[in-house]
């Protein structure tokens, strides 16, 4: 198989890693194409580093644009690149914009898609998230759900796995449930994290913590929900670590929002960091996709920053809290009953897998591409 990947954003390049190193094992051909949705050094070249992945085949450099912006000029030069380098598959990863760029330029070409984290919803089609991870799946042809729950909702769209008849796929369809990449992420990058404990502690890192998160368009992008996450965590007691995201240092400076002295704010991280002050934080509060799974994985108890999340099992057994109730935004109760949960005894499904989703991600592709010859 000829193997095309497409990245753009940070979550994305841990994302990828599991595949990629998957990919090499076997001795796959695989190109690699960088959208540059992220481009500074810690949101981009850092995981690269980190994680051993290696540099783009091509980096398209796109920027920060709007949505519209970012997202058609994306599809213009992946198209070019697609065109140049004849690939039978486009695998591409989890919701973004680099995501959904990816997702049409491929399909217009009948190129066949693979979506690693298909099937996930939030139901609020405001997020700019739900809106290209829905047109992604159905432009796909390979469909790999983390979870049981994301298989279901892709049936409940019309999505299901074609049969096989006489060794030939009937359908154009196939969906499996392969577990979580970003577990392999994690399960195969723990032991490295734990190594970086000597080196470089965090303020705050050797006492209770908690580490905060936070980038969604929805918490960033209105003036009063910044001030007033901010405001709500002037009350906690606890100091807090916030590795910052960009969009959201951009923001605090826009509205002079000032920090509670207790917040110690850090550039962002790079993947070994964060998952080291994951494992040892008392609680996570984040809006972040990837790091409410991480808290989950983790076992550390997470409250989310959001309504609803696409992410529901962590939500089971109250190892995650979300923190608005009908009362509106209330942090404060939420990280209570999160501090409250006992660790030790309640009740962890391994909803997520067992860290070797890659492997079954590129079997599956193989088979098919075997079926159909
Ligand atoms: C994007 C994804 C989001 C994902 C997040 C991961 C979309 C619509 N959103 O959100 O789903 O959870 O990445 O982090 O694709 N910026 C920099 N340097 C960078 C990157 C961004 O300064 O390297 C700043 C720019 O001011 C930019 C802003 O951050 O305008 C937002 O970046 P963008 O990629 O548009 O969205 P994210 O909020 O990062
Ligand atoms: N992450 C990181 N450094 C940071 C913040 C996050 O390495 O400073 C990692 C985090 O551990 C997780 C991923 O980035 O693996 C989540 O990405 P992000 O929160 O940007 O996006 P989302 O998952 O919400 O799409």
């Amino acid at each position: 198989m000829n193997w095309c990947l497409v990245a753009g954003a940070r979550p994305q390049f841990i994302k990828l890693a599991p595949l990629i190193h998957a990919l090499k094992k076997r001795g796959e051909s695989f190109f690699l194409i960088h959208t540059g949705q992220h481009y500074d050094e810690n949101m981009s070249e850092l995981f690269f580093r980190e994680m051993d992945i290696p540099a783009p085949h091509v980096n398209l450099e796109i920027g920060s644009l709007s949505h519209g912006a970012q997202t058609g000029r994306m599809i213009e030069q992946m198209e070019a690149v697609l065109l140049q380098e004849n690939r039978s598959i486009v695998v591409l990863f989890g919701d973004t914009n680099s995501t959904l760029a990816g997702a049409v330029a491929a399909s217009k070409l009948k190129i066949p898609i693979a979506h690693i984290e298909a099937g996930l919803r939030s139901f609020n089609f405001d997020m700019p998230e739900e809106q290209n991870r829905i047109l992604t799946d159905h432009l796909s042809t390979f469909l790999f759900c983390p979870t049981q729950g994301a298989e279901i909702q892709l049936v409940r769209e019309g999505i299901e796995d074609g049969k096989k008849y006489q060794g030939r796929y009937l359908s154009q369809r196939h969906v499996s449930v392969t577990g979580d990449i970003m577990a392999d992420a994690l399960y195969s990058f723990s032991a490295r994290a734990a190594d970086q404990n000597q080196k470089d502690k965090m303020k705050y890192e050797d006492e209770p913590f908690l580490l905060l998160t936070l980038h969604r368009a929805e918490n960033t992008d209105d003036a009063r929900r910044l001030k007033e996450i901010f405001s709500q965590l002037e009350d906690i007691r606890l100091p807090i670590i916030l590795p910052l995201h960009p969009r959201t240092a951009k923001m605090l400076k826009k509205e002079n929002i000032v920090l509670s002295s207790r917040i110690y704010v850090t550039e962002p991280l790079g993947y070994l960091d964060m998952i080291r002050l994951e494992r040892k934080a008392r609680c996570i509060i984040t809006d972040s996709g990837g790091i409410q799974k991480e808290a989950y994985l983790l076992k550390v108890p997470c409250v989310t920053l959001r309504r609803e999340t696409e992410w529901t099992e962590t939500l089971s057994h109250g190892w995650n809290q979300l923190a608005y109730s009908a009362q509106g935004l209330q942090i404060g109760e939420a990280l209570e009953k999160a501090l409250c949960l006992d660790r030790g005894k309640t009740l962890w499904p391994a909803y997520y897998g067992d860290g070797h989703a890659a492997e079954r991600i590129i079997e599956r592709v193989k088979s098919w591409g075997n079926a159909s010859l």
